[in-house]
């Protein structure tokens, strides 16, 4: 079956938080990560199906989602991972939150790389926790970590490193060698990994793949809580429902304790959408990988020949990380605003002269985006 990427569907009046910041605006908004595509049939039928059912009870985690979660993260990377590992949660966000709690004496600092997802730089804070950040570095075209830097912040009374892999914002799929060294680092420092790889499956680079950080080695799995969800994935993000998989019983058991009586249980609309997301989409999965590397295409080589504008290639994910320094704009999400495109703001990511566009939309939307886009630097 063909999947039709192409059709506008209108979420004005839906809440969308996304769409609803802009209402009654001419401006496309292409920030938060959400993509303004349906969902896979085969998942809106399971909840209709729920829905049809009509008793929303509370609901255990069906044996068949952990079997084809430890069959899929099998299959993908050779990856074993046990059932008793996995715990469900209500979101990547909460896992990183509850991470910062658990790991690490209060002293000790939470160290993580900017750019970076907001809620990273929120998180340590929440807790009362240092926040450490080291900026990426571009190594040709391509954003990557700074080990020397690392090792010196690791040395320091860190008790957590918090990797975001594939890279939002940057979009860097990180390779064996980038993974074993971090691993190595942050083992001889007795330095926890929380690795957050929501954006695995959208590896657009036909030469890069996702390798989990856990996989790695035993000592990989020993000290990495490693953050997933089919919510980026299968446009589901509003239901809520991701997993943390923990093979060290001691990581675990303390993660699950700070978790009780505080985090609810993934709802039962995000579970069976969760199941048959995993179990019987990955046709539409591929057709929608086929379709963002299009759009990923158009994005980067029209945001090059943008005057002051500047991206790298994006290896994974629907964003691109945009640099406008050389614009010479002192708010370039207000200057593109008025353009209308609503883009991330950089300085949120923790990286000023930057801004983040969302491509995971129909092509004939982002055209006009990235049309509106250029007519406005054009003016400069
Ligand atoms: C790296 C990363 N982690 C987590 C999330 C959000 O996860 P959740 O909605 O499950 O809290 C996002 C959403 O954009 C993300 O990009």
């Amino acid at each position: 079956m063909k999947y039709n990427f192409d059709e506008i569907i209108s979420r004005e009046g839906t809440s969308s938080l996304k769409w609803e910041k802009y209402t009654g605006r001419d401006i496309l908004p292409m920030w938060v990560a959400d993509m303004d595509f349906k969902a896979p049939p085969q998942v809106l039928d399971t909840l209709r199906q729920s829905i049809e059912h009509g008793i929303l009870g509370y609901t255990t985690v069906p044996e068949t989602l952990n079997d084809v979660i430890i069959q899929k993260l099998w299959t993908l990377y050779n990856w074993k991972v046990k059932k008793e590992w996995i715990l469900w949660i209500p979101g990547v966000v909460c896992g990183l939150n509850i991470a910062c709690t658990t790991f690490g004496r209060p002293q000790d600092n939470v160290v993580t790389t900017t750019p970076i997802y907001p809620p990273f730089l929120s998180a340590p804070l929440n807790c009362g926790k240092k926040l450490v950040t080291i900026p990426m570095i571009d190594k040709n075209l391509r954003a990557t970590l700074d080990f020397d830097t690392l090792e010196k912040e690791l040395k320091k009374n860190s008790g957590l490193f918090m990797f975001c892999s594939p890279n939002n914002p940057c979009g860097t799929v990180f390779t064996k060698a980038e993974i074993s060294t971090l691993v190595a680092l942050c083992a001889a420092h007795d330095v926890i990994i929380c690795s957050d790889e929501i954006h695995s499956d959208f590896v657009l680079d036909k030469n890069k793949r996702h390798i989990p950080t856990a996989s790695i080695s035993q000592a990989a799995a020993r000290q990495t809580i490693t953050l997933m969800a089919p919510s980026k994935t299968y446009n589901i993000p509003g239901l809520g429902c991701s997993f943390a998989v923990i093979p060290d019983e001691r990581l675990r058991h303390l993660f699950e304790s700070k978790m009780q009586g505080l985090i609810p249980d993934v709802n039962l609309l995000g579970l069976f959408a969760a199941q048959a997301a995993y179990k019987e989409c990955d046709e539409w999965l591929s057709q929608l990988i086929v379709y963002l590397r299009k759009n990923r295409d158009m994005v980067v080589d029209c945001v090059n020949k943008m005057k002051g504008c500047r991206l790298n290639p994006v290896e994974s994910t629907y964003l691109a990380w945009i640099d406008v320094r050389d614009t010479g704009l002192e708010d370039p999400v207000g200057f593109f605003e008025q353009a209308g495109v609503g883009l991330s703001d950089g300085n949120y990511f923790g990286q000023k002269g930057f801004v983040r566009l969302n491509f995971g939309c129909p092509e004939s939307v982002l055209k006009e985006g990235l049309k509106r886009m250029t007519a406005a630097v054009k003016n400069l």
